[in-house]
C-alpha cells in the first residue's frame, strides 16, 4: 500500500487551516489564513460564509501542494469547526442569504431573557443540556428566519437550508450533495434532542424553526461523501466532523470516562468525558455530546471560559506592559508571586458557571507596591483560577475525582501558568507532544472510518506526553487562594446595569 495521509479542516473563529497527517499522527504540511471578522454593531458578530468556504478550500489545497501530494494519497478529510455559529443559504443556487452568525454574537440576548422569563429554562437543559444563551445556534436562526426578507416563507418551501459551519464546508465540498451534520455539532444548536438524538419538534416549535431546513444528523465518524470532481484533484472521502472542542477532547485521546482537556485559546473550553452518561448539570455546566460511533453516543460535561488568552492581548494593546503576548512569562516570573493582587477579567461578562452577562473585569488587592509584573502574574493566574472552578463544578456534576488534566492550545505552552494550574487544581497538569489536537481529533475521527487507524486503543497508544506539572502548592494555600479568588470574582458581579 503506498504512504497515506488524512486531511483535517480545522475552520475556526478567526482562522481556517488545513493539516496533512501521517500514520503516526505526525504534522506532514499545515495551511493558514486568516479571515475578515465583521462587527457591524457593538454586540454583533459576523463571517462571511463565503470566505469561510473559500479560505477553506485555499488552505486545504496549499497544505497538499506544500505535502507534494495528490488528492490519491489522500485516505480521507476530517473537519472540525468553530461550533453554533450558523449559516442559512438557499438550495438552489448555493448562495448564503445573509452573513453567517458567529457564536460570539449577543444580539439575540433579549430573545434568550423572554424564554428565561416564560420558564423554559428547565426544558432546555433536560432535553438539549444547554444553558439558555445567545451563544448556540437556535435564537440565530430563528432571527435570521424573521429578520431577512422572505426567508420563512422560503424555509417554509423548503427552499433553504440551515448549518453550522460544518454543514457548510461539506455542502461545498460535495458540490450541494450533502446536506448534513454531525450529533457534536447539532447537540449546540439548542434544537437537538440529546438523549433521542434527533431534531426536537418542541424545541423547534419554541424557536419557530421549520424541520425543512435542517440537516441529516449524522454519526462523527463514517464516510458522508466524497469531494466534488477537481476541487482537490480527484474525488476524497470525507469521512469524520465534530466541533472544535470534541475534536480536541479526541484528539487529546480522553476516551474513557473521567478524563478531561483544557484548551486554552482565546476563552478557554474544559471537557470532560462521561461515557454513555448525559450527566444533567446542577452547576450550570453544558452537557454535550463528545462524539458518535455508528448509533452510540459519547457523552461530555462541559465548561467555557470566555476570556483566557485574551487577557493576554489585554495586557499588550490595552495596558501597554509587554510589546509581545510570548513576553508575559518573561514579566510574571520576574516577581515571585502576584503580590495580593488579583485580575478578574469578565470582560464580556463571565460564562460557566456564573452566565452572568452583567459582570464586567475588576482588579483588587492593588497596593502601592504594585507592579505591571504583579498584574501579568494575577491575569495568568486568572485564566488558571477560572479553569479550576470549571473542574470542581465538573467534580460535583459528575461524582469523578479529575486524575490528571491534559492541556492544549496557544497558551499551553507557558511554563508558569501550567505550573500554577497544577497548583490550583492540586492535580497534575500533563502537556502532550502534539499540541495540534482539534485537527488531530479530525484526522482520528476521518481515518478510523476508512480503516487508515484500527480502532481506538490504536488512537490512545499514539498519545504522547511532553511535560507533567506536579501540584506544588500546599492544600491550605490552595484553599486560601481559591477563597481570596472567588471573592474578587464576587466584586465583578453585576456591574453593568
Ligand atoms: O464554541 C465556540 C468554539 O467552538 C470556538 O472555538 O477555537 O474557533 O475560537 P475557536
Amino acid at each position: 500500500m503506498p504512504d497515506q495521509y488524512i486531511l483535517a479542516l480545522d475552520q475556526g473563529t478567526t482562522s481556517s487551516r488545513a493539516i496533512v497527517f501521517d500514520h503516526a499522527g505526525n504534522i506532514k504540511a499545515q495551511a493558514q489564513k486568516e479571515f475578515r471578522q465583521i462587527f457591524p454593531r457593538p454586540g454583533l458578530v459576523e463571517h462571511d460564509a463565503q470566505e469561510i468556504w473559500s479560505t477553506q478550500l485555499g488552505v486545504a489545497q496549499e497544505a497538499i501542494t506544500q505535502a507534494r501530494l495528490r488528492a490519491s494519497d489522500i485516505a480521507a478529510i476530517g473537519i472540525t469547526n468553530q461550533r453554533e455559529t450558523v449559516v442559512i443559504w438557499d438550495r438552489q443556487s448555493g448562495k448564503p442569504i445573509h452573513n453567517a452568525i458567529v457564536w460570539q454574537d449577543r444580539r439575540t440576548a433579549g430573545l434568550c431573557d423572554q424564554l428565561r422569563a416564560a420558564g423554559k429554562e428547565e426544558l432546555i437543559q433536560q432535553k438539549a443540556g444547554l444553558v439558555i444563551d445567545a451563544y448556540f445556534s437556535g435564537t440565530k436562526v430563528k432571527w435570521l428566519l424573521d429578520h431577512v426578507d422572505g426567508a420563512r416563507e422560503r424555509a417554509e418551501r423548503g427552499e433553504l437550508a440551515f448549518g453550522t459551519v460544518d454543514s457548510w464546508l461539506v455542502y461545498n465540498l460535495t458540490g450541494g450533495e450533502c446536506h448534513i451534520t454531525d450529533a457534536t455539532n447539532a447537540s449546540r444548536t439548542m434544537l437537538y434532542n440529546i438523549h433521542t438524538g434527533d431534531w426536537d419538534d418542541e424545541l423547534l416549535a419554541l424557536l419557530d424553526v421549520p424541520r425543512a431546513i435542517l440537516p441529516e444528523v449524522r454519526a462523527s465518524s463514517e464516510v458522508y461523501g466524497e469531494t466534488a470532481e477537481g476541487l482537490l484533484g480527484s474525488r476524497i472521502r470525507i469521512a469524520g466532523i465534530a466541533g472544535d472542542q470534541q475534536a480536541a477532547t479526541f484528539g487529546q485521546a480522553c476516551l474513557e470516562r473521567g478524563m478531561a482537556k483544557n484548551t486554552y485559546g482565546t476563552g478557554c473550553f474544559l471537557l470532560m468525558n462521561t461515557a454513555g452518561e448525559a450527566v444533567p448539570s446542577q452547576n450550570r455546566l453544558l452537557t454535550t455530546v463528545a462524539w458518535q460511533f455508528d448509533d452510540t453516543r459519547t457523552y461530555a460535561l462541559e465548561g467555557g471560559v470566555f476570556v483566557a488568552g485574551a487577557v493576554v492581548q489585554w495586557l499588550r494593546d490595552g495596558l501597554g506592559i509587554i510589546r509581545s503576548s510570548s513576553d508575559v512569562e518573561r514579566l510574571a516570573t520576574s516577581v515571585p508571586d502576584s503580590g495580593g493582587v488579583y485580575v478578574v477579567p469578565a470582560f464580556v461578562g463571565l460564562g460557566a458557571p456564573y452566565w452572568d452577562s452583567y459582570a464586567r473585569g475588576t482588579m483588587v488587592g492593588l497596593t502601592r507596591g504594585t507592579t505591571a509584573a504583579h498584574i501579568a502574574r494575577a491575569a495568568l493566574e486568572a485564566i488558571a483560577f477560572q479553569s479550576a472552578e470549571l473542574v470542581s463544578a465538573m467534580e460535583k456534576d459528575s461524582g469523578v475525582t479529575l486524575k490528571e488534566l491534559r492541556v492544549d492550545g496557544g497558551a499551553s505552552t507557558n511554563d508558569l501558568m501550567m505550573q500554577f494550574q497544577a497548583d490550583v487544581l492540586g492535580v497534575p497538569v500533563v502537556r502532550p507532544k502534539i499540541t495540534e489536537t482539534t485537527a488531530l481529533g479530525a484526522a482520528y475521527l476521518a481515518g478510523l472510518a476508512v480503516g487508515f487507524w484500527k480502532d481506538r486503543q490504536e488512537i490512545a497508544s499514539q498519545w504522547q506526553e511532553d511535560r507533567r506539572f506536579e501540584p506544588q502548592m500546599s492544600e491550605d494555600q490552595r484553599r486560601q487562594r481559591l477563597g481570596q479568588w472567588q471573592k474578587a470574582v464576587s466584586r465583578s458581579r453585576d456591574w453593568e446595569e
